[in-house]
């Protein structure tokens, strides 16, 4: 009783977006992944035993104890240290021959910030989307809350198929709508395990490139692969600037650190951080140095 009074007292208060909130499936999920007897492939989470702590604390002890300390603790700036951004983009151009530079690239609090920001300046009410069947359940709640039409193409062993996304597209233009972006986990999807081939990332891109389609690359796990050939990511395949890639370091170094970034087009880029500004999230500072 004392609960439902407790609950009632606010609900007029709550906005309309709040009152539609529904606690997230994903944490209910990590909330069983924490029972002791249970080993859940669930979640996404890493190997307690992968996380470099004498690594982290040595590099924390040396920013600390050096003349860094005071800006390593102080606001940073929305985008993320310049020497952070730098070396993240170093790595795309050495492994992949990408050209971008730093204004191509934001550090964000997590992918999953970086998801909601990308719901934030593109998904308004009644806004078309397209995403794998199935599909991460972190990104399928971040868009949810800016109320998108969410359209699904199905996906088997080489991931989605391009053929679908094309009749897909070819259904949204005859009806003379233009789907905001689709999304994707390329890398050993998240739920489905697959990853989408070096063929089918041609095939999309021109697909794309028909369409004038933006493609959101969310890719946690590519740098987890233990053996077979390493893939091009989109991004780097990607000849006319229509790729917003999502990198973390969730799963190489330690998802607590909540350390991320989104590689894109500078004009998306530029309305991320402007969105980030505005977001409470935003009073971070990765300033520790560049791990990569
Ligand atoms: C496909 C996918 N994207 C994003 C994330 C979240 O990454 P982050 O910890 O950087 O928010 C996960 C985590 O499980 C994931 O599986």
């Amino acid at each position: 009783m004392e609960d439902i009074r407790e609950e009632m007292r606010f609900q007029a208060l709550f906005s309309e977006k709040a009152k539609k909130m529904r606690a997230s499936e994903i944490r209910e999920l990590l909330k069983i992944t924490q029972q002791p007897d249970i080993i859940s492939f669930a979640g996404g989470l890493p190997n307690p035993l992968s996380f470099p702590r004498d690594i982290i604390r040595d590099l924390l002890c040396e920013v600390l104890q050096g003349e860094e300390a005071a800006r390593a603790l102080q606001y940073g700036s929305t985008e993320g240290i310049p020497q952070l951004r730098e070396a993240i983009l170093e790595r795309y151009r050495r492994r992949w021959g990408y050209k971008g530079d730093l204004e191509n690239i934001l550090v964000t609090t997590g992918s999953q910030q970086g998801l909601d920001l990308l719901g934030r300046v593109f998904i308004g009410s009644r806004s078309h989307i397209i995403m794998e069947a199935p599909t991460y359940l972190g990104a399928l709640n971040a868009f949810k809350f800016y109320e998108p039409v969410i359209h699904t193409i199905p996906m088997d062993n080489e991931g989605l198929i391009p053929e679908l996304l094309e009749e897909k597209m070819k259904m949204l233009h005859r009806r003379g709508e233009t789907p905001k972006f689709l999304y994707t986990v390329p890398n050993f999807h998240n739920p489905a395990g697959v990853t989408l081939s070096l063929k089918r990332r041609q095939a999309l891109l021109e697909i794309a490139g028909e369409y004038d389609l933006l493609i959101v690359e969310d890719d946690p796990y590519g740098e987890l692969r233990y053996e077979g050939e390493h893939l091009p990511p989109l991004v780097a395949l990607d000849k006319d600037d229509r790729v917003i890639h999502l990198g973390t370091f969730s799963k190489i170094l330690s998802p607590g650190l909540r350390l991320a970034w989104t590689i894109g087009p500078k004009e998306v880029i530029k309305k991320m951080i402007l969105a980030q500004n505005r977001a409470l999230t935003s009073a971070r500072a990765p300033s520790h140095r560049p791990l990569l």
